[in-house]
Parts: structure tokens; C-alpha cells; sequence
């Protein structure tokens, strides 16, 4: 790369003004470091040796690629693994997430370690002044840029060019692979209606908080008060199963207000009502699209979901009286169990989760 000097300086040959620069406020510049040439500058066996490394990270980025592309086509996708530390995850999602991520770290590092050790080490100092270049300025830092390719050895480094072409020419398939979930239907899987029709709610199901899972019985719920609720089963369900699909549909709030203030919900009868003593339970998953809801207002007994701001009246069978969503929040039908804890009377009545996929369901 050709040396730039300041107007009215000179350069030595690494590219050091010799002096004369002024800073903004009339004070002289302060000298610049003396220039220590890096190993590579003077050693030829360290330059091949950081010419060997910057390509075998590319060519480590192509394998990574591959392998991202295999692990999404050989993975079921429901599998799921247990780590120490994070605990469970699905198999592939790892897998996609390691090598994708590490094939683009290595292009980055291999982009860094390229220009730290081969690409010329020259400081160069440039006056600002008026914005616009004159074509005689501009030809120059044409001049200046060609001669720069040619000094960074892109021209003459036949294998890390290769080998950076084949890593960029390669990293936007998996961009393309992924896409073909948007037009291949999964035959041997149940269908999201399916899948979003069951949970593991039953009949007789110990209602327990999330998170500690302790069971809970009438008299701990004020009147206005909101607890987040799961199957008692879950726990073992997710040391099973992985978090992945039982939480997500089972997840549920309760609710309570004084009974007279229900106006209706979805089931039951007088003698065998779906609340107790005004305690009501809903799907905790918007039917709009699957944010999970916990804004409760006590006083108008309506449900938020802070994504699109949908609002279900909990007093009338959870009717949506703001927002996009399609369709009410599912009610679960509770009661109490013979030592006075919350129970099920069964599963949600109604497919949980979001609306859209009702559409051209069977
Ligand atoms: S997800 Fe709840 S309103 Fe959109």
C-alpha cells in the first residue's frame, strides 16, 4: 500500500510523518511509536505458518457448513439430549446452532488472523479537510486501493483465496436449506391441530405453581390474585419428554374473583361447575400467536397479552373484547381433590396455543 502523508510532511519508508502535524488546538502532534515489524514481516517461515493457519480456518468454515447441512437432514428433529448445566434441548437444534456458529466464527477469526499477520503493516495518517475528493485525489485512492489488493495477497495467496471463496460460496446454503421447511409438510408427524388438541392435563391432575411445584389449594389465591399454574406431572414429563412441547401447551394461569362476578364460562353445570369458589383456570398461551399471557387486571378482570395487546374479558368465558386474537382463552376445567388440593376435571375443551392453525385442519 502506497504511503499517505500529510501536506507539508514527509513519510519515512514505514509510513511515519516525520513531524509538523498540529492537533486541533495549535499543539504539536506527539511522535508517533517506532514501527516494530511483526514476525511474519521478516520471517517466511512464520508467514507460511500464519498462511497455513488464516486457510485451515476457512477450510474448517466449508466443513462446518457440510456438517450443518447433514445434521439438518440426518437429526430427528425430536430428539432431544440432556446437558449439564442447560439440561435438556433438542438434538438438533444443538447441532445447527454449533456448526453454523463456529463456521462463522472461523471465517471471522480467519479474516482477522489473515489481515494481523500477512496483510501490510503500515500506519497511515490522513488530514481531514473538505469532504469532497478532486479526481486527482480520487485516482489516487484508486491507485492506492489497487496497489493494497495487491500487497494483501489476495492475487498472489492462491490457497487462503480458495479457500475464503469456497467458505463464502458455501455459507449461504444453509439460509436456503432452512427454507425448505416452508413448503415440505412433515407426513409422519402429527399436524400442529394435532399436537395442539392434547396436553397433558387429566382428570384428577394436581394444579401446582410453576417453578416450585407445589401443589396449591383454594385458600392460597386471594380474590384478584393470578398464579401460573402447571400439570403436577410435568416434572416428570420434562425429565422424559425435554421442555420442548409439554410446558409450552400445558402452561396455565389461575384466576380468582368472588363468584358473582362470572358472568359465564365455557362448560360446566350447577353441579359440577368448572371453577372453584370463583377460581378459574385458562391456558397461560395466547390464541392469537403463542406469547405467553400474565397481565391481569383485577378490577375489569382482563387478560393483556403484551405482544399485540389481545384482551379477554376472564369473567365472560374469556371472550377476546380487544386486539387480533381470533378466539377466547381456553378454560380448564378444576375442582378439588379429597385432601383439598386444586385438581382437573379433565383436559382443555379447546385447542390451545394459536388460532392460524385451525385453518385446513381435519
Ligand atoms: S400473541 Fe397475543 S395478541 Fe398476539
Amino acid at each position: 500500500m502506497s504511503d499517505i502523508a500529510t501536506p507539508g510532511t514527509t513519510a519515512d519508508e514505514h509510513g511515519h510523518d516525520s513531524g509538523d502535524l498540529e492537533l486541533p488546538n495549535g499543539r504539536p502532534a506527539p511522535a508517533p511509536l517506532p514501527h516494530e515489524p511483526r514476525r511474519a514481516d521478516v520471517d517466511p517461515k512464520a508467514a507460511r505458518r500464519a498462511e497455513r493457519q488464516v486457510s485451515t480456518m476457512f477450510l474448517l468454515a466449508s466443513l462446518l457448513v457440510i456438517a450443518f447441512i447433514v445434521a439438518y437432514i440426518a437429526i430427528d428433529k425430536n430428539v432431544v439430549i440432556a446437558l449439564p448445566v442447560i439440561g435438556t434441548m433438542s438434538a438438533s437444534n444443538l447441532a445447527l446452532g454449533l456448526t453454523f456458529g463456529l463456521a462463522v466464527f472461523l471465517i471471522g477469526a480467519g479474516a482477522i488472523h489473515w489481515a494481523k499477520k500477512l496483510m501490510p503493516d503500515v500506519e497511515v495518517v490522513q488530514e481531514r479537510h473538505v469532504l469532497e475528493s478532486s479526481p486527482a485525489d480520487r485516482e489516487e485512492a484508486i491507485s492506492v486501493f489497487d496497489a493494497g489488493a495487491q500487497e494483501s495477497g489476495f492475487g498472489s495467496r492462491k490457497i487462503i483465496r480458495r479457500t475464503l471463496i469456497t467458505a463464502l460460496a458455501l455459507f449461504p446454503l444453509p439460509l436456503v436449506i432452512i427454507l425448505r421447511d416452508l413448503w415440505v409438510t412433515p407426513t409422519d408427524s402429527p399436524s400442529p391441530n394435532e399436537l395442539l388438541s392434547e396436553t397433558i392435563w387429566t382428570k384428577g391432575e394436581r394444579i401446582v405453581t410453576d417453578g416450585s411445584y407445589r401443589p396449591i389449594r383454594p385458600e392460597d389465591i386471594p380474590v384478584g390474585g393470578l398464579v401460573n399454574v402447571v400439570p403436577a406431572s410435568l416434572e416428570k414429563v420434562e425429565e422424559v419428554e425435554g421442555t420442548l412441547n409439554a410446558r409450552a401447551k400445558a402452561a396455565s394461569i389461575l384466576v380468582r374473583m368472588t363468584p358473582a362476578e362470572i358472568r359465564s364460562q365455557q362448560g360446566g353445570s350447577a353441579e359440577e361447575p368448572w371453577d372453584v369458589h370463583g377460581i378459574l383456570a385458562f391456558s397461560k398461551i395466547c390464541t392469537h400467536v403463542g406469547c405467553p399471557i400474565s397481565l391481569y387486571q383485577q378490577r375489569t378482570h382482563q387478560l393483556l397479552c403484551p405482544c399485540h395487546q389481545s384482551t379477554f374479558d376472564l369473567a365472560d368465558s374469556a371472550k377476546v373484547v380487544f386486539g387480533p386474537a381470533a378466539r377466547r382463552m381456553p378454560q380448564l376445567p378444576i375442582t378439588v381433590d379429597a385432601e383439598g388440593y386444586l385438581v382437573a376435571r379433565s383436559d382443555f375443551q379447546e385447542h390451545v396455543g394459536p388460532s392460524f392453525w385451525e385453518q385446513g385442519s381435519s
